[in-house]
């Protein structure tokens, strides 16, 4: 990604004008973003509520645009990247994975498929996306390979196994999270990491300065996430190797302090 783009302010006024003038087109569709966004927030001042609001307002109009995709197409190739990614980096069959946002299994179909029965395990704070996630296995016809499905209303991961899953995986997740969200995954993850195993999660890239933009996307510092993960007993890394795909956010690995 380009420079300027990794420390350009989204919310601020003049990023707001500029990207107006740009796109006109685009304006009623943010502003009527921006009123649903302000009325749920008004409704639901716990930051999981209020995103479990919009994901029911969001799957409601389409699952695809809900976890971020614009079309089938899209969907399918994003899955196929984050599958790809994992197979690379030596994903294999007898893997226990953890999902975290599974969405309606974008890319959580193609592990299902590619993994031992019952070693898929995604977990959601949508019930709205979590249904859909069921559509999923039924139209994939993937119901033999038994995934399991949970809802969550935090990230303390407590009705999990201690040092079960060898690879957590969190795609677009951080990107829609406050700090402390991330703060709670991360000092419970590793509890569940087992031995060896590693967490992946991507999130959005600043440069400059921290932002969000309407309580839905939010910009971090790589070295806010990697000493968060410290702060936690955890070794973290930027992986390079992502930035190649064409995809806008980065990623980062996180592992036991002792696998290092
Ligand atoms: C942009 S979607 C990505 C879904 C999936 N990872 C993918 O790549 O298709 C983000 C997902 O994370 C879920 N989510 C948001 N905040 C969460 C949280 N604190 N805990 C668990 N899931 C969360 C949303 O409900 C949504 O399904």
């Amino acid at each position: 990604m380009p420079k300027s783009e990794l420390s350009r302010n989204r919310s601020s006024l003049g990023h707001k004008l500029r990207y107006a003038l740009r796109y006109p087109g685009r304006i009623p569709r943010y502003l009527r973003r921006a009123a649903r966004d302000n009325w749920l927030g008004l409704r639901h001042r716990d930051h999981v509520a209020y995103y479990r609001a919009v994901m029911a307002a969001d799957t409601g109009r389409s699952p695809e645009r809900a976890v971020g995709s614009g079309s089938e197409e899209r969907w399918l190739a994003l899955g196929q990247m984050q599958f790809d990614y994992l197979v690379e980096h030596g994903l294999k069959p007898q893997d226990r994975m953890l999902e975290i946002g599974c969405g309606n299994l974008r890319a959580g179909w193609r592990f299902i498929g590619y993994l031992d029965p019952g070693r898929y395990y995604g977990i959601d704070i949508s019930p709205d996306i979590l249904l859909e996630a069921q559509h999923t296995i039924v139209q994939r016809g993937l119901q033999d390979r038994l995934p399991h499905l949970a809802l969550v209303e935090n990230l303390t991961l407590d009705f999990l196994p201690s040092g079960w899953f060898t690879v957590v995986h969190a795609h677009s997740l951080f990107s829609h999270s406050p700090l402390e969200v991330i703060d709670e995954c991360l000092a419970h993850v590793g509890r569940v990491l087992a031995p060896g195993g590693f967490f992946d999660f991507t999130y959005d890239r600043t440069e400059g300065t921290e932002h969000q933009v309407l309580r839905e996307d939010f910009y971090y510092r790589t070295e806010t996430l990697l000493s968060l993960a410290e702060r936690h007993g955890l070794i973290a890394r930027f992986m390079d190797d992502w930035e190649r795909r064409p995809h806008g956010q980065s990623k980062i690995r996180v592992t036991h302090a002792a696998a290092v």
